[in-house]
């Protein structure tokens, strides 16, 4: 009676797994603050890929873990890069089973951390960035990638990377556009999993939490700059912004459900505090109720198997 009547579903079709692949590895290495999440080596991330398939995920997100990071993050426009080679890789194992989707931006790569080149007074350079994010992406887009996720919140990034890909012969690449990410304490276990060098905080171009009106807008002029997709990040403290940005615009909408969010069901788990499973799968519901056509979540492969054995 409860499956006649249920107004909302979770298919493994509407995941993307995100996934850490980082340079010299010789086999994958946990990340302490996200238990059961690794940083995998080329040839384990090809293999999460292809498992990621036969599970019907409907995507997954790549990220890069350079070993040598500079004030520019040259290491993010090397087609030799980690992040580059990774996509090619997994683009030559999979096909189009599932979108894979490359992350857009430069803190992995930078020595300081932060998602963009830097101004002489030590701010972030919103325009000197974007020809950053344009030639990432044409890169990616050689590699072979799907569609990118420019995920620095720069002003007009989404506008610079469609004109770059355009104008590169990659006008089928696809944009999921983090549009709403929001300055947030619980991208901590990310920062390990990515090795950040970040010192200080993102307030400068992220969102303030205590904002929705400000959301609507940043999302408004992604659609009007060429967003595919348009992504609401965290998820959980932000279910609210969801069903704002599903009601203002047509595009289809993403959620990201970030690494504290994952952080806290695993170490509740661990202390027997919450059923795990349960948990999982209520987080998952939740945001897809709240307006979210996809979610992105480090669940989505276990929960593609929880999934088929509760029918
Ligand atoms: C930026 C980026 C971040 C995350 C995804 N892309 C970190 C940040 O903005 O500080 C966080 C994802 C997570 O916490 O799971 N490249």
């Amino acid at each position: 009676m409860r499956d006649l009547v249920a107004e909302t579903d979770v298919r493994p079709g509407q995941l993307v797994l995100p996934l850490f692949v980082r340079e010299g590895l010789s086999e994958p290495a946990p990340i302490a603050s996200m238990p059961g999440v690794v940083q995998h080596t080329r040839e384990s991330m090809r293999k999460a890929v292809a498992d990621a398939a036969a599970l019907g995920l409907g995507g997954v997100m790549l990220f890069g873990v350079p070993e040598h990071k500079d004030a520019v993050g040259s290491g993010a426009t090397d087609p030799d890069g980690v992040l580059s080679v990774a996509i090619a890789d997994v683009v030559a194992e999979v096909g189009d089973a599932l979108v894979v989707m490359s992350d857009l931006c430069l803190d992995e790569f930078t020595d300081h951390g932060h998602c963009g080149v830097l101004d002489a007074a030590g701010g972030v350079d919103n325009d000197t960035t974007l020809q950053r994010y344009a030639d990432m992406a044409l890169v990616h887009a050689e590699a072979g990638v799907h569609q990118v996720g420019p995920s620095g919140m720069m002003d007009g990034q989404v506008a610079a990377v469609r004109q770059a890909l355009d104008g590169g012969g990659h006008s089928g690449a696809g944009i999921v556009a983090y549009a709403a990410k929001y300055a947030s304490a619980f991208y901590g276990p990310f920062r390990d999993a990515v090795a950040s060098s970040l010192v200080g905080d993102r307030r400068t171009y992220q969102q303030d939490p205590a904002n929705v009106r400000e959301a609507l807008r940043e999302v408004r002029a992604d659609v009007a700059e060429g967003a595919d997709v348009v992504l609401v990040k965290p998820a959980l403290g932000y279910l609210d912004v969801v069903r704002a940005v599903r009601e203002a615009v047509d595009v289809p909408v993403a959620a990201y459900n970030v690494s504290g969010e994952y952080a806290m069901v695993e170490a509740a788990a661990q202390r027997g505090w919450i059923d795990r499973e349960r948990a999982i799968l209520e987080v998952l519901i939740g945001i897809r109720r709240a307006g979210a056509d996809i979610v992105f979540t480090y669940w989505a492969a276990e929960a593609a198997g929880l999934l088929a054995e509760r029918g």
